[in-house]
């Protein structure tokens, strides 16, 4: 999924993933593995109310966004007066406690997030393989040593994968992520099967919530 793919998404509303209300997840859970977490990464954040969530419970938020609209609409829509400074790779908009890269996560550095935890929502499973590889390869170089990731996934093995959302099974997880953090699964069950998942004949899809942290 190249960055064409999500700027096109955006500009017509092609945005299904989007949730009118803070993740579920993330309101049961998120307390208990963010306890002591200043600030909380959100990869790939769109224009998600979770970010309101982490701000409105104590958090600093960090986000990257490849499209320029989710970054501007999350401003707009929240009421949030924003800053916008620029550097090579990336437009930052800063607003109390928030900034959001404008750019891509692949271009992020450890200096531009210093310490965090993560919060990934839709954001790896927006990914096609080749490009999960390097996303959570990336993810462990920019960690800070003892990171924690609170991640939902979502898996099907009906049909051929028609992502995004893309389906990814444990063992993938596992893969991509076991050398260097210690992985548990918080929460499993079924979820609603995704439009594009729908059409081409899935009729059972389960989502999985890991806590993953770093060893
Ligand atoms: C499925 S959406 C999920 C958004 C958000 N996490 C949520 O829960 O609503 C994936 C988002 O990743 C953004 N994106 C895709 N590739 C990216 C990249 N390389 N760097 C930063 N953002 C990217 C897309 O524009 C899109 O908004």
């Amino acid at each position: 999924m190249e960055k064409d793919f999500w700027i096109e998404a955006w500009d017509k509303g092609m945005t299904g993933f989007h949730q009118s209300a803070p993740n579920k997840v993330l309101t049961t859970i998120g307390p208990k593995i963010f306890n002591k977490t200043k600030n909380v990464f959100v990869p790939l954040c769109g224009k998600s109310l979770d970010m309101l969530w982490l701000l409105e419970n104590g958090h600093n938020v960090i986000g990257v966004e490849i499209a320029e609209k989710a970054v501007e609409d999350f401003f707009i829509e929240n009421s949030l007066s924003f800053e916008i400074e620029k550097n090579e790779k990336f437009s930052i908009y800063r607003s109390k406690n928030i900034a959001l890269y404008l750019g891509s996560f692949f271009d992020l550095t450890k200096e531009d997030l210093g310490k965090f935890d993560v919060y990934d929502r839709a954001s790896i499973v927006a990914l096609p393989k080749e490009m999960r590889q390097k996303y959570a390869q990336h993810l462990c170089n920019l960690s800070s040593g003892d990171t924690k990731i609170l991640m939902q996934t979502y898996e099907q093995t009906q049909v051929p994968d028609v992502g995004p959302p893309f389906s990814i099974l444990e063992d993938e997880i596992m893969n991509l992520f076991e050398n260097h953090y210690s992985i548990e699964i918080l929460n499993r069950g079924d979820s609603v099967v995704p439009k594009r998942h729908q059409n081409a004949g899935a009729t059972k899809t389960q989502f999985v919530v890991y806590h993953l942290a770093q060893k």
